[in-house]
């Protein structure tokens, strides 16, 4: 049997009577970087936004580590290890690429104010932040002011931010968008490299992305599970072409 690290039964989000979300049984092996796909609309963001308690789910089940999650709080989700990366307006740009780090292994930590009274917790902190930005290959830009950051360094550095909370489940909503090509190369290639020991479940559109670095690919169209497998399975697969069709054809281009 497959070691699922993330299930959902039949999870269903209604708005006034629209399903958003229906019935969706995703299933999320450990070690995996999953990605979910499919059209503008399909539901994607609210089945993140079901997953970390954003929204709270019209029915169904959400199970972490075979545990019944489905009526936890968001800080209990994160605590657990699901972090979803913050969004780029979650980063102070008037300070540095290192003090933004270090704000956000505060935060994770929760010890406030006594913490900041000692001098070893702090030289704790700014190594450990170092070491986050190491690991992004951020290092050379630890004091720069974080508004000066190109764009895809600024996904690296909220990528470092989630690191240091201890993700067992990185959930990543996008994380190339917007991005020209050298920053998608950067950005898919740190996804691949920290994924390692972790488990990553990943909105994405570009389907070079998706054929890169994926291991399994659920496609959502109109809130429900069409189709899943590997990108050579579900790209295929002549219900997801249709599904596609009309776009801009993403599923061409990739390998
Ligand atoms: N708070 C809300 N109230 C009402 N309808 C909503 C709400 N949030 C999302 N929806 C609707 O639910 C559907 C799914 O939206 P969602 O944002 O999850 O799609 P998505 O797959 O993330 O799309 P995209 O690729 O454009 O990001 C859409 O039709 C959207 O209009
Ligand atoms: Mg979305």
């Amino acid at each position: 049997m497959a070691d699922l690290i993330l299930e959902t039964r039949k999870l269903t989000k209604e708005f006034k009577g629209f399903t958003a979300v229906g019935s969706v049984d995703l299933q999320v092996q450990r070690g995996h970087i999953h990605a979910l796909i499919g059209p503008n609309g399909a539901g994607k963001t609210t089945c993140f936004n079901l997953l970390t308690k954003f929204l709270v789910p019209s029915s169904g089940q959400i199970l972490f580590n075979g545990r019944d999650i489905t009526g936890a709080r968001p800080a209990q989700i994160a605590r657990m290890g699901i972090i979803r990366s913050f969004q780029i307006s979650a980063v102070f740009p008037h300070l540095t690429v290192l003090q933004n780090v270090r704000i956000g292994l505060q935060r994770a930590l929760g010890t406030g104010f006594h913490f900041w009274r000692s001098e070893r917790s702090l030289d704790q902190l700014n190594q450990r932040a170092m070491a986050l930005l190491e690991e992004v290959d951020l290092a050379s830009f630890a004091g720069m002011l974080t508004a000066d950051l190109p764009y895809g360094r600024k996904r690296a550095l909220e990528i470092a931010t989630t690191l240091g909370m201890e993700p067992e489940l990185m959930l990543l909503d996008e994380p190339t968008q917007g991005m020209g090509h050298e920053d998608v190369h950067r950005v898919t290639e740190l996804i691949k490299k920290v994924s390692s020991g972790r488990t990553i479940l990943m909105v994405e559109h570009n389907m070079n992305v998706v054929s890169g670095i994926c291991d399994r690919i659920s496609v959502l169209q109109r809130g429900a599970i069409l189709a899943e497998g590997s990108y050579a399975e579900v790209s295929r697969n002549p219900q997801v072409l249709e599904a596609y069709m009309g776009t801009e054809a993403p599923l061409q281009g990739a390998h």
